[in-house]
């Protein structure tokens, strides 16, 4: 089989002699962060498990755990709210009390006990808050209203997603409190000893809905041209790098479309991409969709040109995502220059130890990759 070589047929403008290339398993030093290789578990909530007041669980211990024994160069977090009516269901974590950084900090610990980088995606649900618990049974259509233990979602416009409630538009005075619990939430996310942070703008979240111009109809400082779209953004970055050391690296993460016209798109997240850079984001994490109903072709690797775009657009390292299966993709993905990383999400809850098994398939060592108590499958005696 010829082996895949970026989705553009483009070598990386970097490494043009053989042997320069970086591979999957190659690590990636990014501020003073090394990551041992490029094979990352992308964000995913686990809906279903109770964090009761957003505190994380022996469930998240276990699955973000084995991810990390699993060989994971990157264990990142599900998307945690700032604040309670961020979350996406009441069953969400979050990191806005000691309990929640406690809790985390133990999740961080054992991560690094196995080698791996520990992040954490920081997000606010917007409009797309208040949602029903992921349980057998439950309808997941609509809203949760406040009288079932639901909340009043907010957003940049009083403008619904389908079937869901109609959210509250956030006055200036708290767009300027959202701004103070990313920062309050990122400074707790270095107490708890967090390698990365992700801030989600993407998917149709709060940060997203502020970018597109379909879900915000502003008209002051926060709506209207890209410059203002892009505001509120920028301004949660520059908080975040305020008490997030200079050394430890910042992703966002962006739907690099909506897919739907005149809404967000490639152009815009690679201009985006661009006052990223300049306020010393490390890295854009490229997914897409997710603000409203989309036609969408989902096709192994669909998203992999965008991470590349937009990797060339800014001038920012990428990470790429959605539908990346195999070992050899992922690592033409890298070696294709593409990408400088590649998450896998279903594919890493089906298989944990995926990181082992691509090394084994790539002819790559397997050192450090497997928990030590594994390492001898021998018994002694
Ligand atoms: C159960 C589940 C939960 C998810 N939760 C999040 C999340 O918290 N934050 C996020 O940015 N993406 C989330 N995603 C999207 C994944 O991170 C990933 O982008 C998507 O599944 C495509 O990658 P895949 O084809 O490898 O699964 C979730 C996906 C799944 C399947």
């Amino acid at each position: 089989m010829r082996p895949y070589v970026g989705v553009l047929g483009m070598r990386p403008r970097t490494a043009r002699v053989k042997g320069d290339m970086p591979h999957l398993f190659d690590p990636l030093v990014i501020g003073d962060l090394r990551l041992p290789n490029r094979a990352w578990l992308s964000p995913m909530c686990q809906y279903s498990v109770d964090a009761h007041d957003g505190v994380p669980t022996d469930w998240h211990l276990v699955h973000l755990g084995s991810r990390a024994a699993g060989g994971f160069g990157l264990v990142m977090s599900e998307a945690t709210a700032i604040a309670p009516e961020g979350r996406i269901s009441l069953r969400d974590t979050g990191l806005w009390n000691d309990e929640q950084e406690r809790a985390w900090a133990r999740i961080v610990d054992f991560v690094h006990g196995q080698g791996s980088a520990a992040g954490i995606q920081l997000s606010h649900a917007g409009r797309k808050a208040s949602t029903p618990p992921m349980l057998p049974g439950v309808d997941l259509r609509g809203s949760v209203p406040e009288s079932e233990g639901g909340w009043q979602t907010v957003a940049p416009s009083a403008l619904a997603v389908p079937g869901q409630a109609t959210p509250r538009e956030l006055p200036l005075a708290e767009i300027g409190q959202v701004v103070e619990q990313f920062r309050d939430a990122a400074a707790r996310a270095d107490r708890a000893g967090f390698d990365v942070i992700e801030l989600h703008a993407a998917h149709g979240y709060l940060l997203h809905q502020f970018l597109s111009p379909l879900s915000n109809h502003r008209e002051d400082a926060y709506g209207g041209s890209f410059n203002r779209r892009i505001r509120l953004v920028l301004e949660v970055v520059e908080a975040v790098r305020e008490v997030w050391p200079v050394g430890k690296p910042l992703f966002v993460r962006l739907s690099a479309t909506d897919w739907i016209e005149g809404g967000w798109d490639l152009e815009q997240s690679k201009a985006l991409g661009q006052e990223l850079k300049r306020r010393h984001v490390d890295l854009i994490d490229v997914s897409s969709g997710g603000l409203l109903p989309a036609q969408i072709t989902a096709e192994p690797l669909y998203q992999v040109p965008f991470a590349h775009q937009v990797r060339f657009g800014a001038g920012l390292p990428t990470s790429a995502v959605g539908l990346v299966v195999s070992p050899a993709e992922a690592d033409g993905i890298v070696a294709g220059g593409d990408a400088d990383a590649v998450m896998l999400g279903r594919e890493a809850l089906r298989h944990p130890y995926w990181p082992q098994m691509a090394a084994r398939s790539l002819s790559q060592p397997t050192q450090g990759l497997v928990p030590d108590p594994y390492f001898r499958s021998t018994p002694r005696d």
